[in-house]
């Protein structure tokens, strides 16, 4: 394992990340969230158990693993203590290992508030957010507004900058929605509560992984959501707020780029999106019905069905460049098992010219014609295979045509929910 290795989604979310970095995780003394927050959602499945973790590093299930949360990452303090006590009832103890950076930034009732009227005012072009305050909180830390982790100890300062913050969204929210406005004494009451609850986990959490990186410990960043729905680099403005990409693991954990030995990109062996955006490849109504329950596409954190398509080979190739993957692991392969034919997008067709990049102008992905391959299924249950070679002749075949097609090595294939529905790549 190399000693600092950073794990995203190739595409838009939701491609299985949480099973993967359970596997990787036996190999780091670290796991580390960079960005995002409780709109994410991982779901493991140990055994009988399953456990959907919104906030808290999946590692987290692993003894001795230290978990943080860096500060890219924007906090719901209710939400985060929350996940401690679930954890905590299933007799899994935080205490000493999952630290929390001081300087991340705090989720606020009024950045819920916020993201729901937006949200529900928008005629067109409806984002279709999660609606637990990201974009807001982020948008206060860019406007030099936000409150941070470390603020809510000093209960002066922390009082005067929520009372500024609360009066000039009151007046916000008032003025375009009649809203009567957050009682700024029952905010302070309350976050100073999760404060003294959340304050022995909180500490300089660069410091940490510096040093951690310094003494030869193995650390494993895990990107939250997928490569297009960074901010800046995803079907803007269908977007999360955060830079879900691998560069983001050194502005939200406070790593240096040369600290980073390698990229893993997650990628589904087909593609789905929740929300708002464009989706090329999105399956018609029959199809998408029959991947979605095979599949079982509804998102772990709101419960959203998910579109489904087919595999777009010319996204994952620009997640591969842009992220700097190394290797990919395949998820959900046994999906497909039942398919006849799949077709995968090798290339997208605009004005009549051939594209393999995704150009920046708005209706590019909503207008462009799909230029697919067709690849005859292998009709066989995947979900027993233990090695690759198990897997019958069809199913490597389009492995191997999504490997030649991204331009990377795939480390590992994966076939069902369990651990060990994991085959390594040849
Ligand atoms: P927000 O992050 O709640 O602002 O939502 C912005 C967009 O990102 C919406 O399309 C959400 O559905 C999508 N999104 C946010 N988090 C996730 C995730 O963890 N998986 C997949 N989509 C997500």
């Amino acid at each position: 394992m190399a000693q600092a290795t950073v794990l995203v989604g190739a595409q838009w979310g939701d491609e299985g990340k949480g099973k993967v970095i359970d596997i990787l995780t036996k190999d780091v003394q670290y796991v580390v969230r960079y960005q995002g927050g409780n709109n994410a959602g991982h779901t493991v499945v140990i055994g009988d158990d399953k456990y959907v973790l919104h906030l808290i590093p999946s590692g987290i299930l692993h003894s001795g693993k230290i978990c943080v949360i860096g500060h890219g990452v924007v906090i719901d303090p209710k939400a985060l203590i929350d996940e401690i006590l679930l954890l905590e009832e299933k007799g899994i103890d935080c205490r000493g290992r999952l630290k929390i950076s001081d300087k991340a930034h705090v989720i606020f009732p009024y950045h819920n508030k916020i993201d729901e009227f937006r949200e529900s005012k928008r005629k067109q072009g409806k984002i279709g957010t999660t609606k637990r305050g990201i974009g807001p909180c982020y948008a206060d830390k860019v406007s030099r507004v936000g409150i941070r982790m470390g603020e809510l100890f000093d209960e002066r300062y922390f009082k005067d900058r929520l009372e500024s913050n609360v009066e000039e969204k009151n007046a916000l929210l008032k003025d375009l929605d009649s809203f009567e406005g957050f009682p700024v004494e029952d905010i302070f009451k309350k976050y100073c509560e999760y404060a003294r609850y959340l304050k022995s986990f909180t500490c300089d959490t660069t410091m940490l992984l510096n040093e951690a990186l310094k003494k030869g410990d193995t650390i494993l960043f895990e990107g939250a959501q997928g490569t297009f729905l960074d901010v800046d680099y995803g079907t803007y403005p269908y977007v999360t707020s955060s830079n879900s990409t691998a560069g983001g693991a050194c502005t939200g954990a406070g790593i240096g780029p040369s600290k980073i030995d390698k990229v893993i990109g997650v990628v589904k062996a087909y593609t789905t999106r929740v929300g708002e955006g464009p989706f090329p490849t999105e399956f018609g109504p029959e199809l998408m019905e029959k991947i979605r329950e095979k599949g079982g596409e509804f998102g772990a954190t709101t419960g959203r069905a998910r579109r489904c398509g087919w595999f777009d080979s010319v996204l994952v190739k620009n997640s591969v460049d842009i992220n700097g993957i190394d290797e990919v692991a395949i998820t959900k392969l046994d999906v497909l098992d039942e398919m006849e034919t799949i077709k995968i997008c090798t290339a997208y067709k605009y004005n009549g010219e051939l594209y393999y990049n995704i150009p920046g102008n708005p209706g590019f992905l909503d207008e462009c014609e799909t230029i697919y391959e067709e690849h005859s299924g292998w009709e066989e249950d995947t979900s027993n295979a233990t090695a690759y070679r198990d897997l019958p002749e069809n199913a490597r075949k389009y492995l191997d045509r999504i490997k030649e097609l991204i331009g990377t090595d795939i480390i590992l294939v994966s076939v069902g929910k369990s651990r060990k529905q994991t085959l390594p790549y040849k």
